[in-house]
């Protein structure tokens, strides 16, 4: 069942109803803009992430801006961005269990669909799939470049797979992932250089043992937010899958920015003071089940002095210091999340608003704990 949108078209912010997830269309927008520039300069790909935000009608925006498709985490969210019109995607991620399957095989009848596999039992089950689909897959090997989640290490195990994956009569082998999730957030920008060497390093090498074995290894991705840069430049990489840009969070702003280009905070939380029952506290309406905490609590726009303690399901407590009087009972406030992907997964609407009116509404298509 449909969810009604907390505002309508033409409403003045203070009027939306909350907790609301608001999206600031002209910060968004420059960040679009801004990543496109960036690496259509270096004139290697784009494939931002889609599963920061969830949303069609985003991934078809960052299309529009010079992207060649979009990537997605699951089957759930890549079924919502063909549905809702995206016509490249990759799953960049193991799909594992013959539902899944069958419905990945389904989706690559309508679309150009790709995956990654870490383990020989899923090439065989993923080229089963596709045969009962009519479908070919194309499929990258994912190699553990220091995230030490999934992938298999480099070199050799990875020219083992990619020999089964082009042995397999209905997947083509379209190369590596090698995406290094912990480096995303170390703060400073020598701690993200250094790890993003070493998986460059771990990548040069893993590409020269698939050139030993006459393997082509036509797609080499990865990067997020915090690093692209580095997998940009390096020479190895020639396609970049950063989500969080469009957005951002607070956990990225404690990051160290030096020398990178800057994107926007454009995601926020609208939340209203439901109680001020004794000086010194407030609380709003907006707590775990409307803001993720994963990554720290939320900060608060425009509020010095004024604090974001802790969450519980649905408030959140603020800390007002003695000498600032704080908000009143009713006052709106808008909050930047600590984690945006999660925060997104929470709402059913982007309320997109534009000079303080609301000029848009956006269902987060692909939301929920899917599959
Ligand atoms: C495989 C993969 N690629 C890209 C990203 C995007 O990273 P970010 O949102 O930090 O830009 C993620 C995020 O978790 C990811 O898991």
């Amino acid at each position: 069942m449909a969810v009604p949108p907390p505002a309508s078209v033409g409403d003045p912010l203070d009027w939306v109803d909350t907790p609301a997830l608001i999206l600031d269309l002209d910060a968004f927008e420059r960040n679009i803009e801004r990543m496109a520039q960036a690496v259509g300069a270096s004139g290697i790909r784009l494939r931002p992430h889609a599963k920061t935000h969830k949303c069609p009608e985003i991934a078809r925006r960052q299309v529009a801006a010079g992207a060649i498709g979009v990537c997605a985490q699951k089957v759930s969210e890549a079924e919502a961005l063909v549905d809702g019109g995206v016509d490249d995607v990759f799953v960049s991620n193991e799909i594992v269990g013959a539902r899944k399957l069958e419905r990945l095989a389904r989706l690559a009848r309508r679309a150009r669909v790709s995956v990654c596999v870490d383990d020989p039992q899923n090439v065989i089950d993923l080229d089963q799939a596709a045969a009962a689909a009519g479908a070919r897959l194309d499929v990258l090997v994912e190699v553990n470049v220091g995230g030490d989640r999934c992938g298999v290490e480099p070199c050799e195990p990875v020219v083992r797979l990619a020999s089964d994956v082009k042995a397999a009569g209905h997947l083509r082998f379209a190369g590596i992932q090698a995406y290094h999730g912990h480096a995303q957030h170390l703060r400073s920008v020598d701690a993200r250089r250094s790890a993003i060497e070493d998986a460059i390093e771990r990548v040069h090498q893993t590409r020269n043992a698939l050139e030993r074995n006459g393997i082509d290894c036509p797609t080499v991705t990865g990067a997020g937010t915090g690093t692209y840069p580095f997998e940009m430049r390096s020479g190895v990489y020639n396609e970049l899958q950063p989500g969080s840009y469009v957005f951002m969070d607070a956990d990225y702003l404690r990051n160290d920015w030096s020398g990178f280009l800057r994107f926007e905070q454009s995601l926020f939380v609208l939340s209203t003071v439901m109680s001020r029952a004794a000086p010194g506290r407030a609380v709003l309406d907006a707590g775990m089940k409307a803001l993720s905490v994963d990554s720290g609590m939320p900060m608060i726009a425009g509020w010095p002095g004024v604090t974001y303690l802790q969450a519980s399901d649905e408030h959140g407590q603020l800390a007002i210091e003695p000498e600032v009087a704080g908000p009143k009972l009713g006052e709106k406030l808008m909050l930047i999340p600590g984690h945006c992907d999660p925060t997104v997964n929470m709402h059913d609407w982007y309320v997109c608003v534009r000079g303080g009116v609301v000029e848009a509404l956006w269902p987060v298509s692909a939301r929920g704990s899917g599959s």
